[in-house]
């Protein structure tokens, strides 16, 4: 069977790791959270002091400190889950903390990570079978990939589906400060000038707003199905 590079591409929390996730485990693909990438880096910053109390980032010292960051993954087949690690350390619960993803913004738009990152995200793709989701996929960072999705839901629906996340992991967050991070991000995915949320012209798009991960998994294998065979 023939291997594809699938890209998926779509706002914050529209689904796309879960999806992902899912189609990688179908096909025996590997998957790749892009996002967690630029929350790792994100992390690094806070961890060394990169970043000053008002949230102001030091991007010339995260710059001449991109060297020193080295992220992988590691699947365990036990848990069927892969992770992310910094400099060796695992860091999947750190990442996802409100913290980060407030801080996230500011650094993933500063053009010097995005070239890094993409440099390491192409590398990552370079034997295809891979899922990768993120923001500039299916744009940037493989243009000529098999298949690009572009997802997108209501943004009260992707609210409450982050709400539930976070609450389910045991953490003390409201709705409304979900939302209102959900409304920064978008807007900063979009107007960022390297690298921006935009939908591919040959990507394909789905709102999954009323949909289930299974008639998600119905509508995508068959489009897999028919480029693999
Ligand atoms: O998918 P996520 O919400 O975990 O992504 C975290 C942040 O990283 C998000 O605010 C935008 C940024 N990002 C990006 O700029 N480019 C990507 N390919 C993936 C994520």
């Amino acid at each position: 069977m023939r291997k594809i590079i699938i890209a998926i591409d779509g706002y914050s929390s529209s689904g796309k790791s879960s999806f992902a996730k899912n189609i990688a485990k179908k096909y025996g693909y590997i998957f790749i959270d892009t996002g967690a990438m630029y929350r790792a880096v994100t992390y690094y910053a806070m961890q060394n002091g990169l970043v000053d109390s008002h949230g102001s980032v030091y991007e010339d010292k995260l710059i001449e400190n991109l060297p020193n960051i080295k992220i992988t993954f590691r699947y365990d087949p036990v848990t069927e889950a892969s992770s992310i690690f910094l400099n060796g350390v695992k860091i999947d619960e750190e990442i996802r903390s409100v913290d980060v993803s407030d801080k996230v913004a500011v650094v993933s738009s500063i053009p010097q990570v995005r070239e890094r990152l993409v440099a390491l995200q192409r590398e990552m793709g370079r034997d295809k079978g891979i899922v990768m989701d993120g923001r500039d996929i299916g744009t940037v960072v493989f243009p000529d990939a098999d298949l690009k999705i572009f997802m997108t839901a209501d943004p009260e629906i992707r609210a409450m589906r982050r709400y539930r996340e976070l609450s389910q992991a045991g953490k003390k967050v409201s709705l409304e400060e979900i939302t209102q991070n959900i409304l920064k991000r978008d807007n900063a995915d979009i107007t960022r000038t390297v690298g921006p949320l935009k939908k591919a012209e040959d990507a394909l798009l789905l709102d999954n707003s009323r949909m289930s991960l299974e008639q998600q998994m119905l509508w995508v294998s068959e489009k897999i199905d028919k480029l693999i065979k």
